[in-house]
């Protein structure tokens, strides 16, 4: 694992909806430099950034047309370079967003394969021998060839898979993953992270970490062999590269070599219970069940402990955002739990400040429903929300219309505003190691359909209690334990009397033991 993990608390850069310099409506890597203190100050130590490589941005860049530049509209490969630069210079890192699964369907090796002719190229993508719809997909791609064929698509149909093989492949266009055609498709994508890791990029964020080989790959044995494959090329000669995959399955893609792996909305029920069910734990309402989330935690925590980190994610450029449903204390809440956990938070560009989701506004380069949660981020009160100074109307992501909608000008004069209170949270765990990536997590209550719920951070030196209600109701719990002094807490302080913790209503407390 790279050690500087052990305190990382990173920051979800979208690089289109952060920070404009030049007036066309896009964001930049000028426009993150800029805002680089920004993200130290709110008590960030690193960045995940997502695609900023050059694409039709049919999927919002995760669709390469070239892995080895960057998109003009972000800036160029020297510019990129100047922003590990800056980032290095305030002891920070970054991840840049790798998608090895598949390119944009305008990629030149795509157009290669294409060819009827066979060339360097012909296997790179899945292509089978018929022009009938793909067997084992969904959608695939067909009709524009020359190559009588149809090619598999990994996620939208302009997705072309590119080829890491078939576990038993047994039909004539299946290779196996050793084949050399799929072995030249693996050195391609060594080739790349060497690339971007010599220019002083920290690592990656693995897009679709667990879709490479095909077919019936039950226990991902064979993406997990794949992984570790990668991770020796890579970590012998980048022993301090991080890796953290969009997998959702922490069992294996830790197995595969991998840092650390998200939890997700989709996958296992855990991490949606917590935030994004019909009635999530994290609200008023106080009807969620703490045991979905806790269970499967547990399990994957157990697994991955001492070799991998579990990451929470405050939520990403794919899901509702945070604030949809929830008032600013109840957010305050849901950072002092994200804080406050093993393995490594993430917390996603604006909802630091409640930033929220729009609904129902027209899709932007492949974002669908999922463009309510890409928009500009608000700095302050001038035009555009300080993103940009182009019109309005040439904003690359409508802003949030709201005249009341949150600002960091607006917060920054509020203490009690919750992007004081996410910065309170992040000194506290830069402050105790028990609250960091490697202390280690007891639950001490943690009871079905119950409210609060709390548990122990532990290191050598250090033993933290962490009680938090999200519900609208005062509760009460009894544990173990007798007394204790409070270290700090949000909203209001619990009490402990001989074994008795009374927890106040949407609060969350942390007491030394
Ligand atoms: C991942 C990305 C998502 C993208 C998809 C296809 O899920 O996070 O934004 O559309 O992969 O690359
Ligand atoms: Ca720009």
């Amino acid at each position: 694992m790279a050690d500087w993990l052990s305190n990382a608390i990173f920051y979800e850069v979208y690089p289109q909806s952060f920070q404009d310099t030049n007036a066309d409506g896009i964001g930049d890597f000028k426009g993150i430099i800029k805002r680089l203190d920004y993200i130290k100050e709110l008590g960030c130590n690193a960045i995940w950034m997502n695609p900023c490589y050059d694409s039709p941005f049919m999927d919002a860049g995760y669709d390469v047309t070239d892995y080895y530049k960057v998109a003009p509209r972000y800036g160029t490969n020297e510019d990129l370079k100047e922003l590990f630069d800056e980032i290095h210079k305030r002891e920070m890192h970054i991840l840049l967003d790798l998608v090895p699964g598949h390119t944009s369907y305008q990629h030149k090796w795509f157009k290669e394969s294409m060819k009827a002719e066979k060339n360097e190229y012909t296997n790179r993508y899945i292509w089978t021998n018929s022009i009938d719809e793909f067997p084992e997909c969904l959608h695939s791609i067909r009709g524009f060839s020359d190559r009588f064929g149809t090619c598999a698509v990994n996620f939208y149909s302009l997705q072309p898979a590119l080829n890491y093989g078939y576990v038993n492949a047994n039909k004539d266009y299946q290779l196996s993953p050793e084949h050399e055609d799929c072995m030249k498709t693996r050195q391609e994508f060594i080739d790349i992270m060497k690339f971007w890791l010599s220019m002083g990029c920290d690592g990656f964020r693995v897009d679709m970490a667990g879709s490479l080989i095909k077919k019936d790959d039950e226990h991902s044995t064979e993406n997990i062999k794949l992984w570790n494959y990668f991770m020796d090329a890579i970590k012998t000669e980048y022993p301090d590269a991080a890796m953290v995959s969009e997998w959702g399955e922490p069992k294996k893609s830790i197995a595969g070599g991998f840092d650390m792996d998200f939890l997700l909305h989709f996958g296992p029920a855990g991490y949606t219970s917590l935030f994004r069910s019909e009635t999530p734990y994290f609200s008023k309402e106080g009807k969620g069940d703490i045991r979905v989330f806790v269970e499967q935690y547990k399990d994957f925590y157990q697994a991955s402990k001492g070799k991998g980190y579990i990451c929470i994610p405050s939520g990403n450029h794919d899901m509702q955002r945070l604030s949809k449903g929830r008032d600013m204390d109840e957010l305050k809440i849901c950072f002092a739990f994200l804080l406050s956990m093993p393995g490594v938070p993430f917390i996603y560009y604006g909802d630091e400040i409640g930033m929220k989701y729009l609904d129902n506004i027209t899709s932007k380069e492949g974002g669908y429903y999922r463009t309510g949660a890409r928009t500009p981020m608000q700095w302050n009160s001038s035009v555009n929300a300080g993103f940009s100074t182009g019109t309005p109307d040439s904003m690359y992501i409508m802003l949030d219309p709201d005249k009341e909608r949150p600002t960091v000008e607006k917060q920054e004069k509020d203490e009690w505003s919750l992007l004081n209170e996410v910065r309170r949270l992040n000194n506290l765990r830069m402050k105790h190691k028990a609250l960091q990536s490697d202390g280690e997590i007891e639950f001490v209550y943690s009871e079905k359909n119950t409210y609060p719920f709390a548990y122990i951070r532990r290191n050598e030196n250090e033993k933290i209690l962490v009680v938090i209600n999200p519900s609208g109701k005062d509760e009460s719990c009894t544990l173990n334990i007798k007394e204790a002094n409070v270290l700090y807490y949000v909203q209001k302080a619990a009490e402990l009397n001989q074994g008795k913790l009374s927890v106040p209503a949407c609060s969350a407390t942390f007491f030394q033991l």
